[in-house]
């Protein structure tokens, strides 16, 4: 969530002068938000509002969506940031659980957004302040900066902002990509600047092929935590249903 503010100020411009006009086509759901009816925002309706506003290619039917929050005819950056603001304002229905995650390309992020909308939890996002550009994480040149990273183990990525509390939160969803095997060395810093000894944490991690367990045993072995779940392991294709699935499944 956090990685979508910097995008909106910078979409802004671009946005508003090029959005689509959706009055004809969504006039009927739209009246909905245009007449204020309580419409309800989850994570997935941002993401999908901005995929339409940037025209990324998708099979999604956005039809019947009411996305016109402004009431002004058409869907634009204004909307997706009224959107924004009605989800920051949404009560959290996850009570002491947040979801943790770093993402370089986008996977692990769209699985915690599943994770986040189905659990209602509160989300973090694990930015570096250096942030790795595309050749930081080009791993087939053995001196990129992840590359470099991830052969020794000692390396700590400084993560950019304050620190967040944690004090409100018994259960800590970890997310992020498997590089190398492992975890990034960002996750060891995230959790060496926390107190996890009387927290549950799920790890869960998207990968081309590799499991998480190697990631698992570090993390375990890195700092005190109370109680650690056995983690889980996306393809970067899984859908909501299969994060559901596993959600259910730790009851
Ligand atoms: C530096 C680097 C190393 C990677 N190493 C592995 C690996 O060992 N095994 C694997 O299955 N995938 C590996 N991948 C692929 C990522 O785990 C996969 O694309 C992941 O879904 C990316 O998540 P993200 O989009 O949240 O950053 C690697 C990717 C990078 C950039």
């Amino acid at each position: 969530m956090k990685k979508i503010i910097p995008l909106i100020a910078s979409g802004m411009m671009l946005l508003t002068s090029s959005a689509v006009s959706a009055a004809d086509i969504y006039a009927e759901a739209d009246a909905d938000s245009a007449a204020n009816v309580a419409v309800s925002y989850t994570a997935e309706d941002l993401q999908d509002l901005q995929d339409f506003l940037l025209a990324k290619p998708s099979d999604k039917d956005l039809s019947g969506k009411s996305y016109d929050l402004n009431g002004d005819g058409k869907w634009d950056a204004f909307d997706l940031c009224l959107m924004r603001e009605k989800l920051a304002e949404k009560p959290n229905t996850g009570g002491d659980t947040i979801v943790v995650y770093f993402s370089r390309t986008g996977n692990t992020e769209k699985i915690a957004e599943y994770l986040i909308d189905i659990t209602g939890a509160d989300s973090y996002v694990i930015e570096a302040v250096e942030p790795y550009s595309d050749a930081d994480i080009e791993y087939n040149n053995s001196d990129c900066r992840a590359n470099k990273e991830q052969n020794d183990k000692s390396v700590r990525p400084v993560i950019a902002g304050e620190k967040i509390s944690l004090d409100a939160y018994d259960t800590v969803y970890l997310g992020y990509p498997i590089w190398w095997g492992q975890e990034p060395r960002i996750i060891d810093t995230f959790l060496e600047s926390y107190d996890f000894s009387e927290k549950t944490v799920i790890p869960f991690c998207t990968s081309a092929s590799s499991g998480i367990s190697t990631s698992e045993r570090n993390i375990a072995a890195l700092v005190p935590i109370g109680e650690q779940l056995a983690g889980r392991r996306f393809s970067a294709s899984a859908s909501k249903e299969d994060v559901k699935k596993w959600t259910e499944s730790l009851g």
